[in-house]
């Protein structure tokens, strides 16, 4: 038997008004790994997250943290989770230990064991240098990790983070990165939400990509990966016009489209055919020549492993195709 999970959600469902933002999403988390939620704008990754910290309610569907109903048992789930939302909350007008102490404060710790929860925190997130500084003349970067910090001060067991490295540059992103490794490492479980492929291939051991608050796909992000045949053929045309004919060329290619595996996408915003490939460099040739035949022109091709990022563009079926 395996053991509870750390976060669980069954059939969530929530609407704003006429907009259906969560339609019956189901998520497991297991304890002590990191589940990273994905999924491109307007998914319904910050609802999800919402309801799972109790700061929304589900128009149906349930949800449990560390074994607590987050409707019923609403005080235990915060007490069991730290979140750090999209956006960073921290006060402006204190400094960074200010703003730790504060929360530690709100979290029923005394000065004293603020003041050194404080001060382990910015140790750990690589702030001491910056401590006494008002937060108003923090990088984007430093205010990312104040924020985790105050997530972390009362000691979560489960963290949740909505798209902790947006905005951050490649650099910091990596900081922040070694940073969430290390809680992992230290047995804390994490539910990350992210637009970034890199970071949930990084990070997570199970991925579950949304799309119009629906869960398309599930799995590691080596099964993900495979779901999409051995390899991709990534082609740029140099037309933006001739997607649907070059989709339509393709579409005769037995080799390219196996009867229930996954078809060539168009993307209109990079003028770029994926093509799921079985074939190696036979089907690239067979590719090639089928849509020179069809008169498209191609501005470059290859043939690569699939990335988590087609995994993305081809399941969310962005661009042609996406009725
Ligand atoms: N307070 C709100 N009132 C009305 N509609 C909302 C509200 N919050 C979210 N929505 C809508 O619900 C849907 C899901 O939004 P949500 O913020 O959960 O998506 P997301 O995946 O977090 O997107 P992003 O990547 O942009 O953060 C969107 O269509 C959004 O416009
Ligand atoms: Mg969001």
């Amino acid at each position: 038997m395996a053991a509870t999970p750390a976060v669980e959600a069954l059939g969530l469902v929530k609407h704003y008004g006429a907009v259906r933002a969560l339609d019956g999403v189901d998520l497991s988390v297991e304890e002590g790994t990191v589940l990273g939620l994905l999924g491109p704008n307007g998914a319904g990754k910050t609802t999800l997250v919402r309801i799972i910290a109790t700061l929304l309610v589900p128009d149906a569907g349930t949800a449990r943290v560390a074994g607590h109903d987050v409707r019923s048992e609403a005080r235990a789930v915060r007490a069991a989770i730290g979140l750090a939302g999209q956006f960073a909350a921290v006060d402006a007008l204190l400094s960074g230990r200010e703003n730790l102490v504060l929360v530690g404060r709100l979290y029923g710790l005394s000065a004293r064991q603020a003041a050194l929860r404080a001060e382990s925190l910015l140790e750990r997130l690589g702030l001491a240098d910056a401590a006494d500084r008002l937060v108003r003349g923090y990088s984007g970067g430093m205010r990312r990790r104040l924020d985790l910090g105050a997530s972390l001060v009362g000691r979560p067991s489960v963290l949740i983070l909505d798209e902790p490295t947006t905005g951050l540059d490649p650099r910091t992103r990596i900081e922040l990165w070694e940073i969430v490794e290390g809680l992992v490492r230290d047995g804390t479980t994490v539910l990350l939400t992210t637009q970034y492929l890199e970071e949930a291939d990084r990070l997570a051991g199970r991925i579950v990509l949304i799309d119009n608050g629906l869960t398309i796909a599930e799995g590691t992000p080596d099964e993900l990966k495979e779901r999409l045949g051995a390899d991709v053929i990534d082609a740029r045309l140099r037309h933006v016009d001739q997607g649907e004919i070059a989709l339509a060329a393709l579409a005769s290619l037995a080799t390219l489209s196996p009867p229930g595996g996954p078809a060539p996408t168009w993307h209109a915003e990079g003028r770029r055919l994926r093509i799921p490939s079985a074939g190696g460099a036979a089907t690239l040739l067979e590719t090639l020549r089928a849509l020179d035949a069809a008169g498209i022109e191609i501005e470059d091709i290859s043939l690569h492993r699939p990335s988590l990022e087609d995994v993305f563009l081809t399941l969310t079926g962005r661009g042609a195709g996406d009725a």
